[in-house]
């Protein structure tokens, strides 16, 4: 490991965008489709990683849901989350807001609970790292079903820190699920959705518009737009950015291209991120290692990312502080 390297591993850091179902590894996979005697479409752990070329988002979904239907017992996702919670702290995470997609299992009759509860239960497992949860709804479903599952959720609401919106991106813009969205800021609930990751700057302004989010995930293509990103900037909006998943499903075509400084020069609060890293190749830290040898990022790039990714988290202000103030040490020591 070169100096950067270490700095990078070793500062602490948020993490924002994460599907938790995209963190399960393939020896995992293979031991619970073992354990629960389901069959998966792989011969060997080798096959599975020799599956994960994508050429765009659809590509991965369907390789990424294929996967999922391992995870039957609250034992599973327990240590789905354990697991990614252990390697979050090796990586330098303090804190992670987790993304779950409950429609994936309830659909194929896992109840919410047992998910909702082996999560809950594996994220508690890891000290060292404080977490949150985030209710994403499939976009390519319809807003019925966005809101049967929000009828499962309600008596989870004081564990859950938000709502997400993911899946495929183009055809299901964010005003689809206008009402459900309203009914989660009314509950209390904060609100974020994946937005110009694949779909086009409008729907960036929808998400902002009509689901009136708190946070934007991805949000590449809002570059696209300089109104969008002067808006983006003036209101002090966090893009959860995440390199190597932008590279795997050809957002961009090359890491020496990422727009993660530009991003940073034009003022927004962008974060790096990992998104599904059993699918992409690496976990947070490897993130921000790839772009930054990609881009030639200094230290103070990463001290500004880091800050990003706390003052864009949804802890209380006095949290955010306290995490300020260990960076700022770590970045004076080293
Ligand atoms: N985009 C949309 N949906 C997803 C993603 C993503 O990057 N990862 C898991 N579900
Ligand atoms: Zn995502």
């Amino acid at each position: 490991m070169d100096d950067l390297d270490r700095f990078i591993t070793g500062i602490p850091k948020a993490e924002l965008h994460l599907h938790i179902e995209g963190s399960l590894e393939p020896e995992l996979m293979f031991e619970l489709a073992r354990r629960n005697k389901v069959a998966i479409p792989f011969a060997s752990v080798e096959d599975v990683r020799a599956a994960y070329q994508f050429s765009n988002l659809q590509d991965f979904l369907d390789i990424y849901y294929a996967g999922a239907q391992v995870l039957q017992t609250k034992q599973d996702f327990h240590d789905l989350a354990a697991a990614y919670f252990a390697r979050a702290r090796a990586d330098g995470v303090r804190h992670a807001e987790i993304f779950f997609d409950p429609q994936t299992h309830t659909d194929r009759g896992i109840p919410f609970d047992v998910v909702i509860e082996g999560l809950l239960s594996g994220m508690a497992a890891v000290e060292g790292v404080s977490s949150k949860l985030i209710l994403s709804f499939l976009r390519h479903l319809n807003e019925e079903a966005a809101f049967a599952t929000w009828r499962q959720a309600e008596k989870w609401l004081d564990r859950i820190a938000g709502v997400g919106l993911d899946s495929s991106e183009l055809g299901h813009p964010p005003s689809k699920f206008a009402r459900v969205f309203a009914a989660a800021g009314e509950a209390g609930l904060k609100r974020v959705a994946h937005a110009g990751e694949e779909g086009p700057p409008a729907y960036v302004h929808e998400a902002l518009d009509i689901l009136h989010i708190d946070r934007i995930d991805h949000g590449n293509r809002a570059l696209e737009d300089p109104a969008l990103v002067e808006r983006l900037a003036q209101s002090g909006m966090t893009l959860t950015v995440c390199p190597l998943s932008n590279l795997k499903l050809c957002v961009v075509g090359d890491l020496a291209d990422h727009p993660i400084d530009r991003m940073l020069d034009l003022g927004l609060n962008a974060t790096v991120n990992s998104d599904d890293p059993a699918y992409f190749g690496g976990y947070v830290a490897e993130n921000y290692r790839a772009v930054a040898h990609a881009r030639n990022l200094g230290k103070a790039q990463i001290v500004q990312l880091a800050r990003n990714s706390f003052t864009g988290s949804f802890l209380s202000e006095a949290e955010i502080a306290t995490h300020l103030a260990t960076i700022e040490e770590f970045a004076r020591q080293n």
